[in-house]
């Protein structure tokens, strides 16, 4: 078998029932090669975010499976499912959700105390991922004084606060212009080349002819190539 950090066999989603009823996925089978720079693409509505969801392990199938690097999560309890997702999934969203009163720098540093860094490494390692993304001369300063692109950026520094093998992003640069959108790309290519699998949602086709891996989502389910 390939090598595969995530995969699914017949994956369904479900929202609501009766006359709500939604079939968000309707049995989707994917593969996601570790190290790969993958997109996810497909028309609105058609069921990419909740794909995410539950490749993430932010939410549960209402049938068939889900293994995050080798293991099922359908048998995890709360605690354990959390433990997971802590550990190999780093999540970006469209809008940023940083802490606006908090600089760059303590956004980080809360994520590294929430993920278990001990006091005293927390600022060295929140620096290292500010230079990592090309931010390090911004530490200081809060989310209202910085560009959509550098606030991405930091949100993005702040996912790999753990180390996870994994990079989760639902329309990373939906809001942005396109140089902040080419400079958050340049870093997610970065992080691909040191081994991050990068999972990305997007609706740009620039950037989805960037990946080595294409995922096409339609009405709940997956496209052939
Ligand atoms: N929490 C929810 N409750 C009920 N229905 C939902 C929920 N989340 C999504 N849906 C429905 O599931 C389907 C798939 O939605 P999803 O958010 O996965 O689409 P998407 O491909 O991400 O779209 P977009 O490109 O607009 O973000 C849609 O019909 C949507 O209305
Ligand atoms: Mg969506």
């Amino acid at each position: 078998m390939s090598d595969a950090i995530i995969r699914t066999e017949n994956l369904t989603k479900e929202y609501g029932r009766g006359a709500t009823l939604t079939r968000a996925l309707r049995g989707v089978d994917l593969e996601i090669p570790r190290g790969s720079f993958t997109c996810i693409v497909g028309p609105s509505g058609h069921g990419k975010s909740t794909l995410m969801h539950l490749i993430g392990a932010l939410d549960r199938p209402s049938g068939g499976s889900v293994h995050i690097d080798g293991q099922e999560i359908a048998g995890l309890g709360e605690k354990a499912l959390a433990a997971l997702r802590a550990e190999k999934i780093g999540f970006v969203f469209q809008f940023f959700n940083l802490l606006q009163n908090l600089t760059a720098r303590e956004n980080i540093e809360t994520a590294l105390m929430l993920a278990g860094v001990g006091e005293a490494r927390q600022r060295q390692r929140a620096d290292e991922l500010l230079a990592l993304v090309q931010l390090a001369e911004k530490a200081d300063a809060k989310p209202g004084q910085l560009s959509g692109g550098q606030q991405q950026r930091v949100a993005i520094a702040r996912a790999l606060a753990n180390d996870p093998p994994v990079l989760l992003m639902d329309e990373p640069t939906g809001n942005l212009d396109s140089s902040a959108e080419a400079e958050v790309m340049a870093v997610l290519e970065e992080l691909n080349r040191q081994g991050k699998t990068v999972i990305l949602v997007t609706h740009s086709g620039e950037i989805a002819a960037r990946a080595n891996h294409l995922v096409r989502v339609r009405d709940g389910l997956l496209e052939g190539p």
